[in-house]
Parts: C-alpha cells; structure tokens; sequence
C-alpha cells in the first residue's frame, strides 16, 4: 500500500472525513485533488494539506446534479488526464425532502447520482492508470432496503431511510462498477467509515440523534475517530482488498443482503445510466 506519487480526487474534502482523508493522503505522498463547493473552506484544506507536508490543488464544484457533476469532471480532466483513485465522498442527508434543479430527490441525487456520473466522466482516466473508486456508504444498509422505483421520488419521505437508500444503491452500483470495469483493471469498493460525530454530516439529524448518536456508538463498540477513518479511507484507496468489497471497520464484510440481488442490482444501474443521460426524464 503506497501513496505516494498517485493522483487521488477527494470530493466533499472541504469538511470532515474528506478533508481528513484529504490530509492523510497527501501528507502519505499522493497529489490531493480536493473538491469543494465553498473557496475558503477547500483552500483551508490545502493549507493543511501543506501543513502536514503535502501537496495539490483545489478544485470547485458541486456534484449533486448531473450537468454539475460532469462540468466538475472536466476540471478535473485538465488537472488529471490520468487518475488514480477517486473518491466518491460528498454526501448527506437530509430533515426535509427536496430536490435538485434536475427534479431528483437530494440525498440520492448527491450521494448515489452524484458519484455514478462523476466515474463516468473519469472513467478514461481511471483506466489510463489502472485506478479505483471508492464510494462512500453506511452501515446497517440490510435495515433500509431499496425500493428502486422511488429512489427518484420516494411516496414517503423520511430523511434517514432515504439516506440509507441511497447508500444502498450507492454499494449496489459499486459492485456493478467492479464486474464491468474489471477486464480494465479499474476497481471499485464501497466504504463505510465508522460513525464519527462532530463532522458536519450529523447536522442534518434531529437534535436528540445529534447528542445520543456520539456516546451510544461508541458504546457499542461502532463509533470512529478521525485517525481511525483516514486509515479506513488509506485502505480503501489502496488497499488489498477484492474488487467490490464493502469496507466496514477497514476490513471487506458480507455485502448486505439486498445487494446480492442481482437483478435489483442491475436494476439500480440502469436507472443510473438512464439519469446520467437524461436526468429530468
Ligand atoms: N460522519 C459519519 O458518521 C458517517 C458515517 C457513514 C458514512 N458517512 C459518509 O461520509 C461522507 C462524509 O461525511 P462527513 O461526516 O464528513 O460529512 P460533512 O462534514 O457534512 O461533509 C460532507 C462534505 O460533502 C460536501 N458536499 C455536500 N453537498 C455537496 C454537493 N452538492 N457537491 C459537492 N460537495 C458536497 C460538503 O461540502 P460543503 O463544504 O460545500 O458543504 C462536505 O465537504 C458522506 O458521504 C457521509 O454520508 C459519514
């Protein structure tokens, strides 16, 4: 496992584990691409990127719509023709329902969508150098089965269960991106990072969840630091692991039980690949 000299892309990288992974990465040697939607706070993480003896660039975007997603890829291209590791970490949840311009949910638009079309646009790259993705995802993924024809609209919306969708989905196509990209030799793993309260993420939790979720997560042995996740993050990048695995603890776990469904699997990516062509249809 060696980081140095890669080109890694870290979205998200303006807050929390993207911006603590972004800082690991480089200060391991890699050339930190770190995407963000606000200026300061990406130029706050290159900053500590250098602190930490690092280097990259910033890069501004916001991958929650298709036509986003794809304009932040170009930007990318002219930085990295040739691409490492990308990793897919923006991403959300949300109290109330919403959706982007292009008339998708948010949270799958950003976190599932959002990271299809990003690969997509990369992929040439990803392929020059025999790269990975990593898409982020959760845990207790069994608890929040799919229902795919409500990824875009779900009847009934609750900000945790969409979340949990979302990142379903978000494992379903990494295990599809790792079968079909795999004769190329880029591979792709999905990654849940532990529960770390104090990023930003937990904000968009109700209150009581916010104080509750820290204590009792750590209690029951799933709670993370930081360092904990920028090692998970290192491994997923560049780690040993089986093309498609799911990480969870820094290790490949059993996928979750609906993800084996091949057919709901295939399913989910052709839905993608219908948005990332024509979102608004
Ligand atoms: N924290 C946890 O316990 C936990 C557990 C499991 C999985 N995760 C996953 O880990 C990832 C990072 O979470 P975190 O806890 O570090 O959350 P965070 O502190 O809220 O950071 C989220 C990052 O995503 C970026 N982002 C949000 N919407 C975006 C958009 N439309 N376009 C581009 N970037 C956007 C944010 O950028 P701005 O600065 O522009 O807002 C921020 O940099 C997420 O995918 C989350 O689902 C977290």
């Amino acid at each position: 496992m060696d980081a140095k000299g890669k080109v890694v892309v870290v979205t998200g990288a303006t807050s929390g584990l993207g911006q603590a992974a972004a800082i690991d990465l480089a200060k391991r040697g890699a050339r930190v691409l770190v995407v963000g939607r606000d200026a300061a706070r990406a130029n706050e993480t290159l900053e500590q990127m250098k602190k930490a003896g690092g280097d990259g660039e910033v890069i501004l975007g916001d991958v929650s719509t298709v036509a986003g997603a794809r304009k932040l890829a170009r930007a990318i291209l002219e930085k990295a023709p040739r691409l490492d590791v990308l990793i897919n970490n923006a991403g959300g949840t949300f109290k109330t329902e919403s959706k982007t311009a292009e008339g998708i949910e948010t949270t799958f638009a950003l976190n599932t969508l959002g990271a299809f079309v990003l690969e997509k646009e990369l992929h040439g790259a990803l392929a020059a150098a025999k790269g990975r993705v990593v898409n982020l995802a959760t845990g207790f993924l069994d608890s929040f089965p799919v229902e795919v024809d409500e990824l875009v609209a779900p009847k009934k919306y609750a900000g945790l269960a969409q979340y949990g969708r979302s990142k379903q989905a978000s494992v379903m196509m990494t295990v599809e991106q790792a079968k079909r990209y795999a004769a190329e030799g880029v591979s792709a793993v999905s990654l849940h990072p532990g529960v770390i309260m104090g990023t930003r993420f937990g904000g968009g939790q109700p209150k009581v969840m916010q104080l509750l979720a820290g204590p009792l997560m750590r209690l029951i042995g799933l709670g993370c630091t930081l360092e904990e996740a920028q090692r998970r993050f290192f491994v997923a990048a560049f780690g040993d692991v089986p093309n498609g695995s799911y990480i969870v603890n820094g290790k490949p776990a059993e996928l979750p039980k609906q993800v084996k469904d091949e057919a709901v699997r295939a399913k989910v990516y052709s839905l993608l690949e219908k948005l990332a062509v024509s979102p608004s249809a």
